[in-house]
């Protein structure tokens, strides 16, 4: 089929490749000028595995294209728009990079044959027939097509999708859409476009809530000597009704544990839309408004935990290992590392961050100023470091757990937000750890 997606960003870039790998032939359209260069240079703008190939076999293979004239999605038969939908200043969603696509798809559409447009984006309940159904008449099939996959795997979460949601009232534009994806095999789920938008953020939500959840556990456990959260989590992990047996560990429980909160493009905006999206519609939403409040403090907690154990975080250093929102990705967006940062040179610290995928131009003007240098690896992060607060679970904590086990760092403060240390390795390091007070293993017969 012949794709054109708009927006070349995580969602659209991601897409429209793994369209292309799968036989279709697809344009991407993108108004970022340099992003555009670098796609059609073969390069990914943002790290993720699997992509460069994909986008490479692409490009060679004249299936996938970049383009900066919308006006190309006039050939299309299925158009998915995939551009941001960011919050505004009080939260709620800013949809006008989504009503402008439309209302220009308008106008560069020659009419006279169907056509499929389908919101890739993430928007609430009842945007795609309030802005497409404004924008096109009956013979486009207008459709809400959330996108599900995780920045770090969202090469094979496209292509190994769980479900595709298709919400179109329009039985030809379903058929299209099903045909679109019929080559990843994956089950098609047919609902109406306000019920597509909710799922999706309904999904969000939900993992999000259990990050929350958990931390909120994490707090009680602090307060309890001998009490550990990984081993009360572990326990609640052992339930049969989310880990079936031996196998496959279920990776719902990755969200189930403590750590220094959610972050990224997706969680905290969503939360903070469907809030918003609900309480203007008059349903208040007190569950999502705490799940947001516990982890809004997740970052401060860690600082104040830092604090604590040095004494104070005036003329202080400190190494941040980790800065990214996740292990896997270079995506600074609502990152807890960069609001740790924020906080400790609030305080008067020194901050030395690491962060295996983030170079120092990444970091231009996402941290405030103040005394902050990008060191070139673990070892040099710790240099002259008082403490350091581990953000990340990037396989590179492997080498810091070697670093303090050598006993190099005597009187080190070791802040462990993400639970990836062992407190028994650490040779006269101080370990501080999200959730933990002393530890006492539990036993399993
Ligand atoms: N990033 C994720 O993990 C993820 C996962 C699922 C859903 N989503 C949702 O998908 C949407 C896109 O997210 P993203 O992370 O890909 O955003 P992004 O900011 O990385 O990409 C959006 C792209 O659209 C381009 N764009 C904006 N207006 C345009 C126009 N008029 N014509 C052509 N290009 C235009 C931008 O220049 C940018 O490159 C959002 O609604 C997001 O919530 C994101």
């Amino acid at each position: 089929m012949r794709v054109a997606v708009v927006g070349c960003g995580y969602v659209g870039l991601v897409s429209g490749v793994c369209l292309a790998s799968v036989g279709h032939d697809v344009v991407g359209i993108e108004v970022d000028s340099r992003r555009r260069d670098q796609i059609a240079a073969g390069v990914p703008p943002f790290h993720e595995p699997g992509l460069a190939e994909l986008l490479d076999d692409g490009l060679t293979s004249g299936r996938y294209r970049v383009s900066g004239e919308l006006a190309e999605a006039d050939a299309a038969d299925v158009v998915l728009l995939a551009v941001q939908t960011p919050p505004t200043g009080d939260g709620s969603i800013d949809l006008s990079y989504l009503t402008r696509v439309a209302t220009e798809l308008y106008d560069v559409f020659t009419y006279g044959r169907r056509r499929v447009v389908a919101v890739r984006s993430t928007v609430i309940p009842g945007t795609t027939e309030r802005v497409l159904g404004a924008a096109f008449g009956p013979e486009v099939a207008i459709a809400s097509n959330p996108e599900f996959l995780r920045e770090g795997s969202a090469v094979q979460d496209f292509l190994h999708a769980d479900r595709v949601v298709v919400g179109c009232r329009d039985t030809w534009g379903r058929e299209q859409l099903a045909e679109l994806y019929r080559p990843l095999q994956a089950p098609v789920i047919f609902t109406n476009p306000t019920t597509g938008e909710l799922a999706k953020y309904t999904s969000n939500a939900f993992l999000a809530t259990l990050v929350s959840f958990s931390n909120e556990i994490a707090h009680i456990c602090e307060s309890l000597p001998g009490v550990d959260v990984e081993d009360v989590l572990s326990i609640l992990h052992g339930d049969r009704r989310l880990n079936p047996g031996p196998g496959e560990r279920p990776q719902i429980l990755s969200y189930i544990k403590a750590g220094c909160g959610f972050g990224g493009s997706c969680l905290p905006k969503d939360l903070s839309a469907l809030i918003a999206a609900g309480e203007s519609g008059g349903t208040e939403l007190p569950l999502l408004r705490a799940v947001r409040s516990v982890n809004e403090g997740q970052p401060v907690r860690l600082t104040e935990a830092t604090q604590r154990a040095l004494g104070s975080l005036e003329g202080r250093t400190i190494a941040v290992l980790g800065v990214a929102f996740k292990a896997g990705t270079d995506d600074l967006r609502a990152s807890p590392g960069l609001r740790i940062v924020d906080e400790l040179l609030d305080h008067g610290a020194s901050v030395a961050i690491y962060d295996p995928l983030v170079s120092v131009q990444a970091l231009n003007g996402r941290v405030q100023h103040g005394p902050m240098r990008v060191a070139a690896d673990m070892a040099d992060a710790l240099e002259g470091a008082d403490a350091c607060i581990v953000t990340t679970t990037a396989p590179e904590t492997g080498a810091l757990g070697d670093l303090l086990a050598t006993g190099a760092y005597p009187g080190l403060v070791v802040v462990d937000g993400r639970r990836v240390l062992d407190a028994d390795d650490l040779a006269g390091a101080v370990y501080v750890a999200v959730g933990r007070s002393v530890r006492v293993p539990v036993e399993m017969s």
